[in-house]
């Protein structure tokens, strides 16, 4: 691949998007190769990932407008589908996807980093949905995700004004959970990623299925499928051993996913 970059640190992947002099815009080719990263994420190992962009000054700079600017309606069809569908992969992986925002986090940029489930930045991190002053739509979630991340009015002014915010404003909204110095910011996303990593991981991804499937039901029904997979824990030996540990006074065993 030549745009995107897997490393296996021990239990944690990080996805590095590496196309800098483009500011790591998302083309075709950039978002064929995130595909093929996602897919050869080995969720029975990983344990959590970490998507950040290359080179300290972008996150990803939207979509590819040169790419764009001659498509046709299909062809325009088609590339929304595939960003969604690529960013969909990231989202319903087993294992939970933190967003390290390390710069410019503009159109398809700020909308990878919605797909996440976690997004961090750098003090130097700039997010907006400036897609209105190109003539097009928000086209890989972000008319969606947005909303339903910090509200619709907020979401609506940002859709409609492409307004660029700052990481202390993305904060103060919602939009992100913290924001670093950017040389720590890699360095505290990894950190929260062995967290993640350390714990169960059976527990971690049914946390995640039921959040993200439980959305949209009604609460009964979402406590109903809670239900399910609180139940489903239960059959692993993770969560024995934990709870004798527990019990018992002393520290569990590293977790199996069994
Ligand atoms: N698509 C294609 N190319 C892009 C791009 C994008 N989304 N974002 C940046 N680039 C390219 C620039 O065209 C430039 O290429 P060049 O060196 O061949 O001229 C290169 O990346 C560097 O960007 P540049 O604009 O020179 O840097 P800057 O520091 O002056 O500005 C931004 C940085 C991010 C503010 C500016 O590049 C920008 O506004 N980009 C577009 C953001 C956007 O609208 N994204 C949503 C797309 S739907």
């Amino acid at each position: 691949m030549e745009s995107v970059k897997l490393e296996q640190q021990e239990r944690v992947v990080l996805i590095t998007i590496d196309r800098q002099p483009m500011l790591n815009a998302l083309s075709r080719q950039v978002l064929a190769e995130l595909k093929e990263a996602v897919e050869s994420i080995d969720v029975k190992y990983s344990r959590c990932v970490v998507v950040t962009g290359a080179g300290g000054k972008a996150f990803v700079a939207g979509a590819d407008i040169a790419e764009m600017q001659s498509m046709s309606k299909s062809e325009a069809e088609a590339f929304g589908s595939f960003g969604n569908s690529v960013f969909r992969l990231l989202e319903k992986l087993e294992v939970p996807v933190i967003a390290a925002v390390n710069g410019f986090a503009l159109g398809g940029g700020c909308e990878l980093a919605l797909a996440c489930d976690i997004r961090l930045a750098s003090e130097n991190a700039v997010f907006a949905q400036p897609e209105v002053g190109l003539g097009i739509t928000a086209g890989f979630g972000g008319t969606q995700r947005l909303p339903r991340l910090i509200g619709e009015g907020l979401a609506k002014q940002l859709l409609f004004t492409g307004e660029r915010i700052s990481a202390q404003r993305a904060l103060e909204i919602g939009l992100v959970n913290h924001v670093y110095p950017a040389d720590e910011l890699i360095p505290k996303a990894l950190e929260m990623a062995g967290v993640i990593a350390a714990k169960a991981p059976i527990a971690i991804s049914a946390t995640k299925l039921a959040v993200e499937d439980g959305r949209f039901m009604s609460l009964d029904k979402a406590l109903e499928l809670e239900a399910r997979h609180f139940a489903s824990c239960f059959e692993s030996e993770d969560q024995r051993q934990a709870m004798s540990a527990m019990l018992e006074k002393r520290k569990p065993q590293p977790f199996r996913g069994e």
